[in-house]
């Protein structure tokens, strides 16, 4: 420990010796179960915190070596769903969902946006301000966008107050945990952040903009349920295969990412369709029952309902997955040291 602080002062700094420090710790955590209490990460987060956001070289070398560590834990063999994963970051399931499941799961979803309290015109005139409501209603959370885009969002993150359906067939579904387990190689214990009944209706005023961006940087993953059969109206999902993966091109800007928000990026993650991979986008126009499942570092974007249309989802969030490289960063991930926010 000792050591650290002396190579901290160091001018300039050597990169390649802190790097060798940060290893060794992360080493002895995996080795002790995460007991961060003699821990670098524990005892100088905000230096770690500052020497991340500052060496580009440094942040990707300690995520190379997460992500390599990473697999040497879990050895099972893999499925066709992550195999499908791995190389698209998303996979969309066609009727994964019977007919009696989904309409239990739709009825639940009524009910959540029908309890959606209604907004006053003070209410309405701020989310032209801030974009959303947020409203807490025995602890579950209701979200409204502003007129011009068209969102209703019932969030439900404590267990106790998922409906009966989210609780079933999706906070206690065995196949969904053990495919992300396996996409991200944890054997470790995990349960979904939050589960959100969504509905996007047209907004006032017709639209046809994309917003690309990645949710998080962290180890994060989705499962997004369709209750209705869409048409090219009902705003579809809108993604590029195959870009979660991290190549050189996107390197600098996810490290910029880390650096203004951290782990959980917000408006920085977003980016000018210029940036995403050059190929065709996807549009996903699927059927009730369908689940699309998705590691949240794929290049996507939300798209607007038309004419009638409307997108009726549930969204099953899985947020701080327990990898070697969540329980780290997010560790120190409270110190932001030099945003310019
Ligand atoms: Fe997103």
């Amino acid at each position: 420990m000792k050591n650290f602080e002396k190579y901290l002062n160091d001018e300039p700094i050597n990169i390649n010796k802190i790097f060798e420090i940060i290893v060794e710790e992360s080493e002895k955590l995996i080795k002790n179960n995460f007991d961060f209490s003699n821990s670098i990460f524990e005892h100088y987060k905000a230096k770690i915190k500052m020497l991340l956001q500052s060496n580009q070289k440094l942040f990707w070398n300690f995520w190379e070596y997460c992500e390599k560590r990473q697999k040497e834990i879990y050895t099972k063999k893999e499925n066709e769903i992550t195999k499908e994963l791995r190389k698209n970051g998303i996979c969309i399931k066609s009727n994964y969902f019977n007919e009696e499941q989904i309409k239990s799961l739709k009825n639940d979803w009524e009910t959540a946006i029908n309890s959606m309290p209604e907004l006053n015109k003070e209410e309405k005139n701020l989310t032209l301000k801030n974009r959303f409501s947020f409203k807490i209603k025995n602890e579950i959370n209701y979200v409204q966008s502003s007129e011009f885009d068209g969102k209703k969002r019932v969030i439900f993150s404590k267990v106790e107050t998922f409906p009966n359906s989210f609780k079933t067939l999706l906070n206690e579904n065995s196949e969904f945990k053990e495919i992300i387990k396996s996409y991200f190689f944890t054997e470790d214990i995990f349960y979904p952040s939050a589960i959100m009944a969504e509905e996007i209706s047209k907004p006032k005023y017709s639209r046809n903009d994309l917003y690309w961006h990645i949710d998080n940087l962290s180890d994060q993953f989705k499962i997004m349920i369709i209750l209705e059969d869409m048409t090219e109206d009902d705003a579809p999902f809108i993604y590029k295969e195959n870009s979660h993966k991290i190549i050189k091109r996107y390197k600098e800007r996810y490290h910029k990412m880390y650096s203004l928000n951290g782990m959980i990026t917000q408006d920085s993650n977003h980016f000018e369709e210029s940036f995403t991979a050059k190929k065709e986008k996807q549009v996903a126009v699927l059927k009730a029952g369908d689940i699309v499942l998705f590691d949240c570092k794929i290049h996507h974007s939300a798209s607007f309902a038309k004419n009638n249309g409307k997108r009726k989802n549930i969204v099953i969030y899985y947020n701080k997955l327990p990898t070697i490289k969540n329980k780290i960063l997010f560790k120190i991930d409270s110190y932001l040291n030099f945003a310019l926010k």
